[in-house]
């Protein structure tokens, strides 16, 4: 096949590297506008019609901070056409979805086909490129599942005017810009010691010269990203599980544990608040591959799928201790249906699970979000229609003294808005209200603290138990008593 040199892929300012951005995504989107917006040329591509049209600002863009100002400036465009955006650049991001698959894995097909389209468009030139890979992927599926994909469709073998890497960011949703351009490091994964000098180059240009870039093999990055996204829910839950151990401990509390506990430089003081788990796009699915691969190698999964297993053991005890408080037909209240504050994305949000189960209690719900009340209601759309639970965006769409008001997420005014509300219960899984705020007649249920306003003795007995005559130790404080060997056991 006869290449044709592709025209303008070197920048005629004699700037960076152009930059292709397959994928204008949730990430990829503001990943592209946040290269662009430092000098480089960046042209977008994404098969999704409405995706492109946001880059050029004529559809509103994705609920992040600071996106809307950076579409629609001169360096940043974008169009359907693969081969247009890789002939016109040198360095390919590949952005696309890799949802789980059944094993725990991810599906690799999307990035498949791109590493197709991108083989073909380079087949028909005989400029360099580099292709980086920043979708989550399994630790040898760059190398082995999609370097074969790439090489097949191009003509081309890597080493041999075509450079491949893998880049993952480390962002989270509502503040993709700022982690983008902001990271503690850049991780950048490359074929050997030689490659990745394009990649290399926009970071510096992008990052500034203080963000270490920890270039490594592609197999040791593509461990790196999973590792350091079970690592936070380990510590997640490793918190959560300190703020159900207080809940039992007369005068416990999980902050001034946790604040001792974080001041040690070895641990940190993030994430360890103990509160709701984790939920979003991404930390609900790693483990389950992390687990997936130690399995396939032969090295223990537990830990990972442990994580995982408390996670859900918190969440579903939790929502059933609120369930035991109310009648059917009561009312409840769900301030924040987010998986976490200020985005409106509810992929795996552990509020809209909680409504859930209160909803098949019998209790009737009504969940308050601002920003995500149309997601929420897709993802409870049952729900919705069987009359069980209903969604608002107005705080004057609230009932008045509901049995109960949970403040799901740590957006500033749901703490206000609870205590207008003037509930019998207040749940509040982040201690946000303090104590002179306690309404009279709320009974204030924090996570981590007794319950201050109605002491339970009842709460210390197995404490107590453990100083009893060893014969007639309870069986609830043994490992079985808390269910988890058997969620383990399921995975
Ligand atoms: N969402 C997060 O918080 C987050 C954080 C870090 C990493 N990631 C990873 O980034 C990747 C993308 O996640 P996302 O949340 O942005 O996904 P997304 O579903 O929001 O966006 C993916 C985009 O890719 C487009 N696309 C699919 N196939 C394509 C193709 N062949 N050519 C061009 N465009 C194509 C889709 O139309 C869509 O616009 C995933 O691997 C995810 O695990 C996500």
């Amino acid at each position: 096949m006869m290449r044709q040199p592709g025209p303008g892929a070197a920048d005629p300012d004699g700037g960076p590297p152009a930059v292709c951005v397959l994928g204008l995504g949730r990430v990829g989107l503001a990943v592209a506008a946040a290269l662009a917006s430092h000098g480089g040329r960046v042209c977008g591509v994404d098969i999704d019609p409405r995706r492109v049209a946001m880059v050029a600002g004529h559809l509103p863009a994705d609920d992040e901070p600071g996106l809307a100002e950076l579409l629609g400036q001169h360096r940043f465009s974008a169009c359907s056409s693969h081969a247009d955006g890789i002939r016109r650049t040198s360095v390919t991001y590949v952005i696309v979805p890799t949802p789980s698959d059944d094993r725990g894995g991810y599906e690799l097909r999307h990035v498949q086909r791109s590493f197709e389209q991108i083989g073909h468009a380079l087949a028909q030139s005989d400029e360099p490129h580099t292709v980086v890979l920043a979708s989550t992927v399994l630790p040898g599926a760059t190398r082995y599942a999609l370097q074969p994909v790439l090489e097949d469709a191009s003509g081309r073998a890597v080493g041999d005017g075509l450079d491949l890497c893998y880049s993952p960011p480390f962002v989270a949703l509502g503040s993709v810009l700022r982690d983008f351009l902001h990271p503690d490091f850049a991780l950048l994964g490359v074929a050997d010691g030689a490659t990745g000098r394009e990649v290399e180059t926009v970071y510096r240009r992008v990052l500034g010269p203080g963000v270490p870039i920890r270039t490594m093999s592609i197999e040791n990055a593509e461990l790196t990203k999973l590792a350091v996204n079970t690592f936070l829910t380990m510590k997640i839950t490793f918190a959560n599980t300190l703020a159900a151990l207080c809940d039992h401990l007369p005068g416990g509390d999980v902050d001034t544990v946790t604040d001792a506990v974080g001041s040690d430089s070895r641990v940190g003081p993030q994430l360890l608040t103990g509160g709701f788990g984790y939920g979003g796009p991404c930390l609900p699915r790693d483990n389950a591959a992390l687990a997936l691969l130690a399995e396939v190698v032969g090295v223990p999964p537990e830990l990972a799928r442990a994580t995982d297993a408390a996670d859900r053991w918190f969440s579903a005890h939790r929502a059933e201790a609120l369930v035991a408080r109310l009648r059917p037909e009561s009312t409840a209240v769900i301030l924040g249906a987010a998986y976490k504050a200020g985005t409106s994305v509810v992929d795996a949000s552990q509020s809209l699970e909680l409504a859930r189960v209160l909803a098949a209690a019998g209790v009737h719900v009504v969940v308050y979000d601002q920003r995500a009340a149309s997601a929420a209601g897709r993802v409870l759309a049952a729900a919705v229609a069987a009359g069980t639970v209903r969604i608002v965006d107005e705080p004057a769409d609230l009932p008045r003294s509901p049995d109960l008001v949970v403040i799901a997420t740590t957006d500033a005014q749901l703490t206000d808005l609870a205590l207008d509300l003037r509930p019998a219960l207040l749940a509040d899984p982040w201690r946000l209200v303090t104590r002179e705020r306690w309404p009279a007649g709320t009974e204030v249920l924090q996570y981590g603290r007794p319950n201050a306003t109605r002491p339970d003795d009842a709460a210390f007995n197995a404490v107590r138990s453990l100083w009893a005559d060893r014969s007639e130790s309870p069986e609830r404080i043994g490992p079985g008593g808390t269910g988890m060997d058997a969620l383990v056991a399921e995975d």
